[in-house]
């Protein structure tokens, strides 16, 4: 490849190994800027990718000349970096969820399409090989329509994970708890397996277990989609470890289950077929991951910049998981318990 992008990450905290390594597997990019508003963040991971350190966002995308810009900053800053970005021409590749409410979001898309900029949402796990068979045999009519479907999450989050941000937990900052941040992306796996628009939500969320924390540790309720399909879900950070995620899908025609690296599908003649090829953890920067769907993203992205690919997941899909778990929060808000 001959042109290469010029990229630069804003927010360098946890996650942001893995938008710093993701040009390394096909060398489309090169990471010429990093933005943090701690120096020594900056300073040190500059000095590592042999790029110029940012303290600040607006500075650095004034100053640079810069095809893409990834953000990895804490959620209410997701919106106003990436408006930011997009009204300088700057191509735009957000970590989730695109913002803490559905109005902003929706003016962000809108922008990026009126200036012409791609604006695309890491959900990285809508590349897992089990995403990918369902969604195959789902679109191959074996299994006819899904009938219902259930989702759960059961993580934890320590004390400790709260405390140690000044964002995360709070309703400003973090714009919710487990649902917004955690179980979004098993919500994204429902939906974009269910594909129809949301009708009726009945859900509710309580603060079972974080007294240190405003926001809900536990979500759960039922989505009726416009297609009939009934999704009930169950989320929470308060189990004792991180469990596989688990997705099932009741259908005309067979029962199937899914997590992030196994899928089975179990058909209403007995026939089995499964998928089985575990991502296992990778190594980044000294720290275990898991899987490199992030990598696998972050590379269609770029592979959009350069007009080598249409870009997959962009803001306009985002926007269908965003705005139900903004509806989501208006619906349980009512009998919140703190
Ligand atoms: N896709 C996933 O699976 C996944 C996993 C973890 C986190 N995330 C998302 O990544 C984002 C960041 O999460 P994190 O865990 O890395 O958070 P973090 O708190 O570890 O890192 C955020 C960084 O942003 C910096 N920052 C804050 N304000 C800034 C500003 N104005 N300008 C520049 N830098 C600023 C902080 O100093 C910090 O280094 C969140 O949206 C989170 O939901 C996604």
């Amino acid at each position: 490849m001959d042109k290469k992008l010029k990229v630069a990450i804003i927010g360098l905290g946890r996650i942001s190994g893995r938008h710093l390594n993701a040009y390394k597997t096909e060398n489309l990019a090169e990471i010429v800027a990093v933005c943090d508003i701690k120096k020594d963040r900056a300073d040190k991971i500059a000095n590592e990718y042999n790029a110029k350190a940012y303290y600040n966002y607006e500075e650095m995308l004034d100053s640079e000349k810069l095809d893409a810009v990834h953000i990895c900053l804490p959620h209410y800053l997701h919106v106003p970096a990436s408006v930011y970005a997009i009204e300088r021409g700057v191509n735009v590749i957000s970590e989730k969820p695109m913002s803490i409410d559905y109005e902003s979001a929706l003016k962000t898309v809108e922008l990026a399409k009126s200036k012409g900029v791609l604006y695309g949402l890491i959900l990285q796990n809508r590349y897992n090989g089990a995403t990918k068979f369902v969604k195959n045999a789902l679109n191959s009519g074996k299994l006819g329509k899904i009938i219902s479907a259930r989702s759960l999450v059961t993580w934890y989050r320590s004390d400790e994970y709260y405390s140690s941000s000044d964002w995360s937990g709070t309703w400003e900052k973090e714009g919710g708890g487990v649902l917004i941040n955690q179980a979004i992306h098993t919500l994204d796996l429902a939906n974009y397996m269910i594909d129809s628009e949301f009708d009726i939500l009945s859900a509710s969320m309580a603060n079972r277990n974080h007294k240190n924390i405003e926001v809900e540790d536990v979500f759960e309720g039922l989505i009726t989609y416009k297609n009939g399909v009934k999704h009930i879900f169950y989320f929470t950070n308060n189990y004792g470890c991180s469990e596989p995620v688990e997705v099932k899908l009741y259908c005309e025609n067979g029962k199937v289950t899914f997590d992030y690296d196994k899928a089975a599908i179990v058909y209403n003649d007995k026939s089995v077929e499964e998928f089985n090829e575990p991502q296992n953890f990778v190594e980044i920067d000294g720290k275990d991951y898991w899987g490199r769907q992030h990598f696998t993203q972050i590379n269609q992205f770029y592979k959009a910049c350069l007009k080598l690919e249409d870009l997959e997941i962009t803001g306009e899909e985002g926007l269908k998981t965003h705005k139900l778990v903004c509806e989501l929060y208006k619906t349980a808000k009512e009998n919140y318990n703190k």
